[in-house]
C-alpha cells in the first residue's frame, strides 16, 4: 500500500516540499492538507498545528514532524502517547537564527539603538568603541541553534559562554549547566541571548530575579518564546537601568496588540517573530533523510523527548 506523507502548514511552502519529495522520494504520496486522500495511508504528518483527534483520523500514523523548530505549540496530552514527535532541525533555520542573533549582538555591541535615539534629537555624540573581546555574550540554550550562534559570535571575537540544563562541551565557550550554575553564568553576561525551548521550566524564566543576577546595564536578545519573558519585569528592569536594551523577536501574545507597553518603550526593539523560518527546500530534504532513518530503525534527528518537552 502506498504511504502518504501529509503536510499541514503554509501551503505555499508545502508546494516546495512537494517538489523535493517528487524528486527525492517519488515512492511517497505527498499531500497537502486538506487533501488527505485515504486516511488509512497516512503514516507521516508534518504540521504546525496538527488536526484534532489524530489517532482516530489517522490510525496508521507513525511519526509527527513539527514544521518549525519548536514543539511547544503541540498539546502533548492530546497526541497518541507513543507517537514519535520530531522537531525541525534543518540548516535553513539555523542559518536564519545565526544571521538574526549576529545582527542583534553587533547592533547592541556597537550602540546602534543609542545612535537611533540620538538621531531623533539631531545629536552627534560618539560613544566609546569597546573591542568584542571585552563584551561578554551568554547564550541560554545550547542546542543546535545556540551552538551555531556561538560559533559565529566566537568568530567576531566575543567572550562567549553558554548555559543549558545538562552539561555541554563547546569549543571556545565557557559552559555552565543546571539551575545552581545560572547565577554565575548571568553574573558574567553583558548581552544575554535566550534560545531556550518553551517548557514548564522555562516559562516566565526571564523575570526580575534573573535580571538582578546580570551586571547592571546588561542587554537582552530574546529569540526563544514569548511566555518565557515577564514583560512587566523587563519594563521595570529597563526603567531602573538594570537592563539597558532589549531586542525581542517573540512576545506574549503574538501578534503583540497595538498599544501594548512593550511597543512604546524606547529601549525595546521589536521584530514580529521573524528571526528564523523553516526553509522549505532544506527542510524537506532533512525530513526525507529522517524517513530513511526511521525506516532503517536509526534514531531520527530532532526526536523529541516528551519527558523533557523538547
Ligand atoms: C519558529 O519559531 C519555529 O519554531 O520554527
Amino acid at each position: 500500500m502506498t504511504t502518504t506523507f501529509l503536510y499541514k502548514s503554509d501551503p505555499v511552502r508545502g508546494r516546495q516540499w512537494a517538489e523535493v519529495f517528487r524528486q527525492h522520494a517519488p515512492e511517497i504520496d505527498f499531500r497537502i492538507w486538506p487533501d488527505v486522500g485515504d486516511p488509512q495511508r497516512v503514516r507521516f504528518l508534518a504540521a504546525w498545528e496538527p488536526p484534532a483527534d489524530l489517532a482516530t483520523q489517522f490510525p496508521q500514523l507513525e511519526v509527527l514532524f513539527s514544521s518549525g523548530a519548536g514543539v511547544d505549540q503541540f498539546d502533548f496530552a492530546a497526541l497518541p502517547p507513543a507517537l514519535p514527535v520530531v522537531r525541525m532541525v534543518e540548516p535553513g533555520i539555523v542559518r536564519g537564527m545565526v544571521e538574526y542573533v549576529t545582527q542583534a549582538v553587533l547592533s547592541l555591541h556597537r550602540d546602534i539603538p543609542a545612535y537611533r535615539r540620538q538621531q531623533q534629537t539631531g545629536e552627534w555624540r560618539p560613544l566609546p568603541v569597546r573591542p568584542a573581546a571585552e563584551r561578554r555574550v551568554g547564550v541560554l540554550g545550547l542546542g543546535s541553534l545556540g551552538q551555531a550562534v556561538l560559533a559565529q559570535l566566537l568568530d567576531f571575537g566575543f567572550d562567549c559562554a553558554g548555559w543549558s540544563r545538562s552539561q555541554h562541551v563547546v569549543e571556545g565557550v565557557q559552559c555552565f549547566a543546571g539551575q545552581e550554575a545560572l547565577p554565575a553564568f548571568l553574573a558574567r553576561t553583558d548581552i544575554l541571548i535566550c534560545l531556550l525551548p518553551l517548557t514548564d521550566a522555562t516559562r516566565r524564566m526571564l523575570n526580575a530575579t534573573l535580571f538582578a543576577h546580570l551586571p547592571q546595564g546588561a542587554m537582552l536578545v530574546h529569540v526563544g518564546r514569548g511566555p518565557q519573558l515577564v514583560s512587566d519585569d523587563l519594563l521595570a528592569a529597563l526603567d531602573s537601568g538594570q537592563l539597558s536594551e532589549a531586542m525581542l523577536d517573540v512576545t506574549d501574545p503574538e501578534p503583540l496588540p497595538a498599544g501594548h507597553a512593550l511597543w512604546k518603550h524606547p529601549r525595546i526593539h521589536i521584530t514580529p517573530h521573524i528571526a528564523s523560518m523553516t526553509q522549505p527546500l532544506s527542510a524537506a530534504a532533512v525530513v526525507i533523510d529522517n524517513l530513511r532513518r526511521f525506516n532503517a530503525g536509526e534514531p531520527m534527528i530532532g526526536l523529541v523527548d516528551r519527558t523533557r518537552g523538547y
